[in-house]
């Protein structure tokens, strides 16, 4: 089954307004492929709207909280992004993993009421390189995934994405190398089917270091159906070398 390619700009805590604006400026001179791949930025909390209204990617929140409304201070909701209309949201990412100490049952919690409001979500997975040293990265991602994704029912499949970010490639510049990266990726097929979710149909994209020099490489891989991209995605010209590889 065909898999739409789906490329993600993590901004991360960087730009302001008038730099997102410029990014919005040079990204409408670009061809996007548009109607083969999904593209979508996602931008600091307080630029989703500007950059809705002005860019002409989809946009989309690096997080998201799984209450409603109420006394959370510093967070935003799942129906908050919806009633914005915004479509993605980031879930799990290696920062909010380690940085802010979210674990696997918040995420799960993150990711249910995401989906349940109709958000895509991404839902970023990873092994730290001292568990990749110690040969442990297969049982961490699997236990990442079962942790978070037990007992899902998806009604539709394009509706998650799963991002295999090894920790130790996150703006490190050495990136996972295409058979490190095709493997895991495999892995974590075979791991969504056996949590009876639509394997086949579920992108699996890859994050850490993706810049225009190394995208073509991982592209070639069956099971690689994208990227999750972080410093390369601040510039409108480099992202868009990446999403057309
Ligand atoms: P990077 O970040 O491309 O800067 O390594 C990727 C990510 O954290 O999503």
């Amino acid at each position: 089954m065909k898999r739409l390619n789906f490329f993600g700009g993590n901004w991360k805590m960087n730009h302001n307004l008038k730099t997102a604006l410029e990014f919005c400026t040079n990204s409408k001179t670009l061809n996007w492929s548009a109607k083969e791949k999904e593209v979508v930025i996602f931008p600091p909390a307080h630029l989703l709207l500007p950059l809705k209204k002005d860019c002409p990617l989809s946009v989309g929140a690096q997080n998201c909280y799984y209450e409603d409304k109420g006394a959370f201070t510093g967070e935003i909701s799942a129906q908050m992004l919806v009633d914005e209309k915004i479509e993605y949201t980031i879930i799990g990412h290696s920062e909010r993993r380690s940085i802010f100490k979210e674990d696997d049952a918040l995420l799960k919690q993150k990711i249910l009421k995401s989906l349940d409001k109709g958000l895509s979500v991404i839902f970023c997975v990873g092994e730290s390189l001292e568990q990749r040293e110690k040969n442990e990265h297969f049982s961490v991602i699997e236990s990442q995934l079962k942790a978070a994704l037990f007992g899902l029912q998806l009604s539709d499949a394009s509706k998650l994405v799963v991002a295999y970010e090894p920790v130790w490639a996150i703006g490190t510049g050495k990136t996972a190398s295409p058979q490190q990266a095709e493997e895991m990726h495999a892995f974590i097929r075979k791991a969504l089917a056996d949590l009876q979710l639509d394997a086949e149909s579920i992108r699996i994209i890859y994050g850490g270091s993706v810049k225009p020099s190394n995208v073509k490489e991982l592209m070639q891989n069956p099971n690689i159906d994208g990227a999750l991209v972080g410093g390369a995605s601040l510039k409108a010209v480099d992202f868009n070398q990446i999403v057309n590889y």
